[in-house]
């Protein structure tokens, strides 16, 4: 169902690269600059659920540059992206369907996908075919200035991330995240999306404990060519909330993201967790956001 002279197949690990400057173009297109964080199309594509053969489609040109492609992970979520020098050929209607189709062959009975809301085509078209609002993510940002770090209460201690603890981290984050995500990420899909990306801060990423608990955890990842920090994850175990543990480890990791020259942090969060006020409250704001819509299949 491509244009003529497009051609179709699946995605292997070394297309990222042609993925992520698909990704970035997209991003400039439609906000000025890329935010995409450059290792994120690798970490997808090696979660390991993903069967690559079967759950994503690349769409090329005639003259063999990536023109758009998809995904779509345990046919539930899906993510579509068309090149802006490709719009208005019907690739994105075509990667819809092929996404539709193949939510439906992996049993599932939703498919959800997140446009970004400068995208109006993208828009128009899961609109115009009845899909609902799901929910909304916000990109948050915080100008960086040399953070004066409040004095912490006695028994809280926090570090720098250390990898004796990265199962202990696994678990305070899943918990954390329990009530609000539809499913637990085992400890190798999630380390492949955090820990052992090539992105990842270690030393900007915040440990916190509670005497020898470890109660809340920041993971940092790297931007690089850019003055930006970015927090890929902040959770504090549910029985240690309201203490003042997610704002001092975000003040140490900005404090940190200084240090090392970043001008602005930021962050993506999503309505289901609820966490918006507090992230203006701790000084960040809206630069963007996307909407999640979802259709039955
Ligand atoms: C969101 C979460 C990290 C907050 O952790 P926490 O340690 O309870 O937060 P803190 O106690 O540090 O609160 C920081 C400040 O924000 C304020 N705050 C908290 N929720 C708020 C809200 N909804 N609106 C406005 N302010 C809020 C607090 O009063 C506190 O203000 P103060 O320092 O001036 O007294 C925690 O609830 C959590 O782990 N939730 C599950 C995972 C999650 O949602 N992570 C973030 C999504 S990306």
């Amino acid at each position: 169902m491509v244009p003529p002279g497009f051609s179709s197949r699946p995605a292997t690990v070394d297309d990222a690269d042609a993925i992520y400057q698909l990704v970035a173009a997209a991003e400039i297109e439609w906000h000025g600059r890329a935010e995409a964080v450059p290792d994120q199309v690798v970490a997808d594509l090696r979660r390991p659920e993903l069967r690559l053969e079967q759950d994503t489609l690349l769409v090329h040109a005639p003259d063999g540059e990536l023109a758009g492609w998809a995904w779509v992970h345990l046919g539930k979520r899906a993510q579509i992206e068309v090149h802006p020098s490709y719009h208005g050929l019907g690739i994105g209607t075509a990667l819809l369907d092929w996404a539709e189709q193949r939510s439906g062959e992996a049993g599932s009975e939703w498919l959800a996908q997140a446009v970004d809301d400068q995208d109006k085509a993208g828009t128009v078209l899961l609109r115009s075919r009845g899909y609902d609002v799901l929910a909304t993510n916000w990109l948050l940002e915080r100008p960086l200035d040399p953070t004066v770090l409040r004095d912490l209460p006695e028994w809280l201690t926090l570090t720098p991330y250390n990898e004796t603890q990265a199962r202990a981290v696994h678990e305070l984050i899943e918990d954390a995240f329990s009530g609000i995500r539809s499913r637990r990420k085992s400890y190798d899909e999630w380390a492949r999306l955090t820990v052992e990306r090539s992105s990842f801060r270690p030393n900007a990423s915040t440990l916190a404990y509670a005497g020898d608990e470890l109660v809340g955890v920041v993971i940092a990842l790297d931007l690089p060519d850019t003055n930006e920090g970015y927090v890929e994850q902040l959770a504090v175990r549910a029985d240690h909330r309201n203490k003042g543990i997610a704002r001092a480890m975000l003040d140490d990791t900005c404090a940190e993201f200084h240090r090392l020259g970043r001008r602005t942090c930021i962050l993506w969060t999503h309505s289901g967790t609820g966490a918006l006020g507090m992230y203006e409250h701790l000084g960040m704001s809206v630069r963007r956001s996307t909407t999640v819509y979802r259709t039955t299949i």
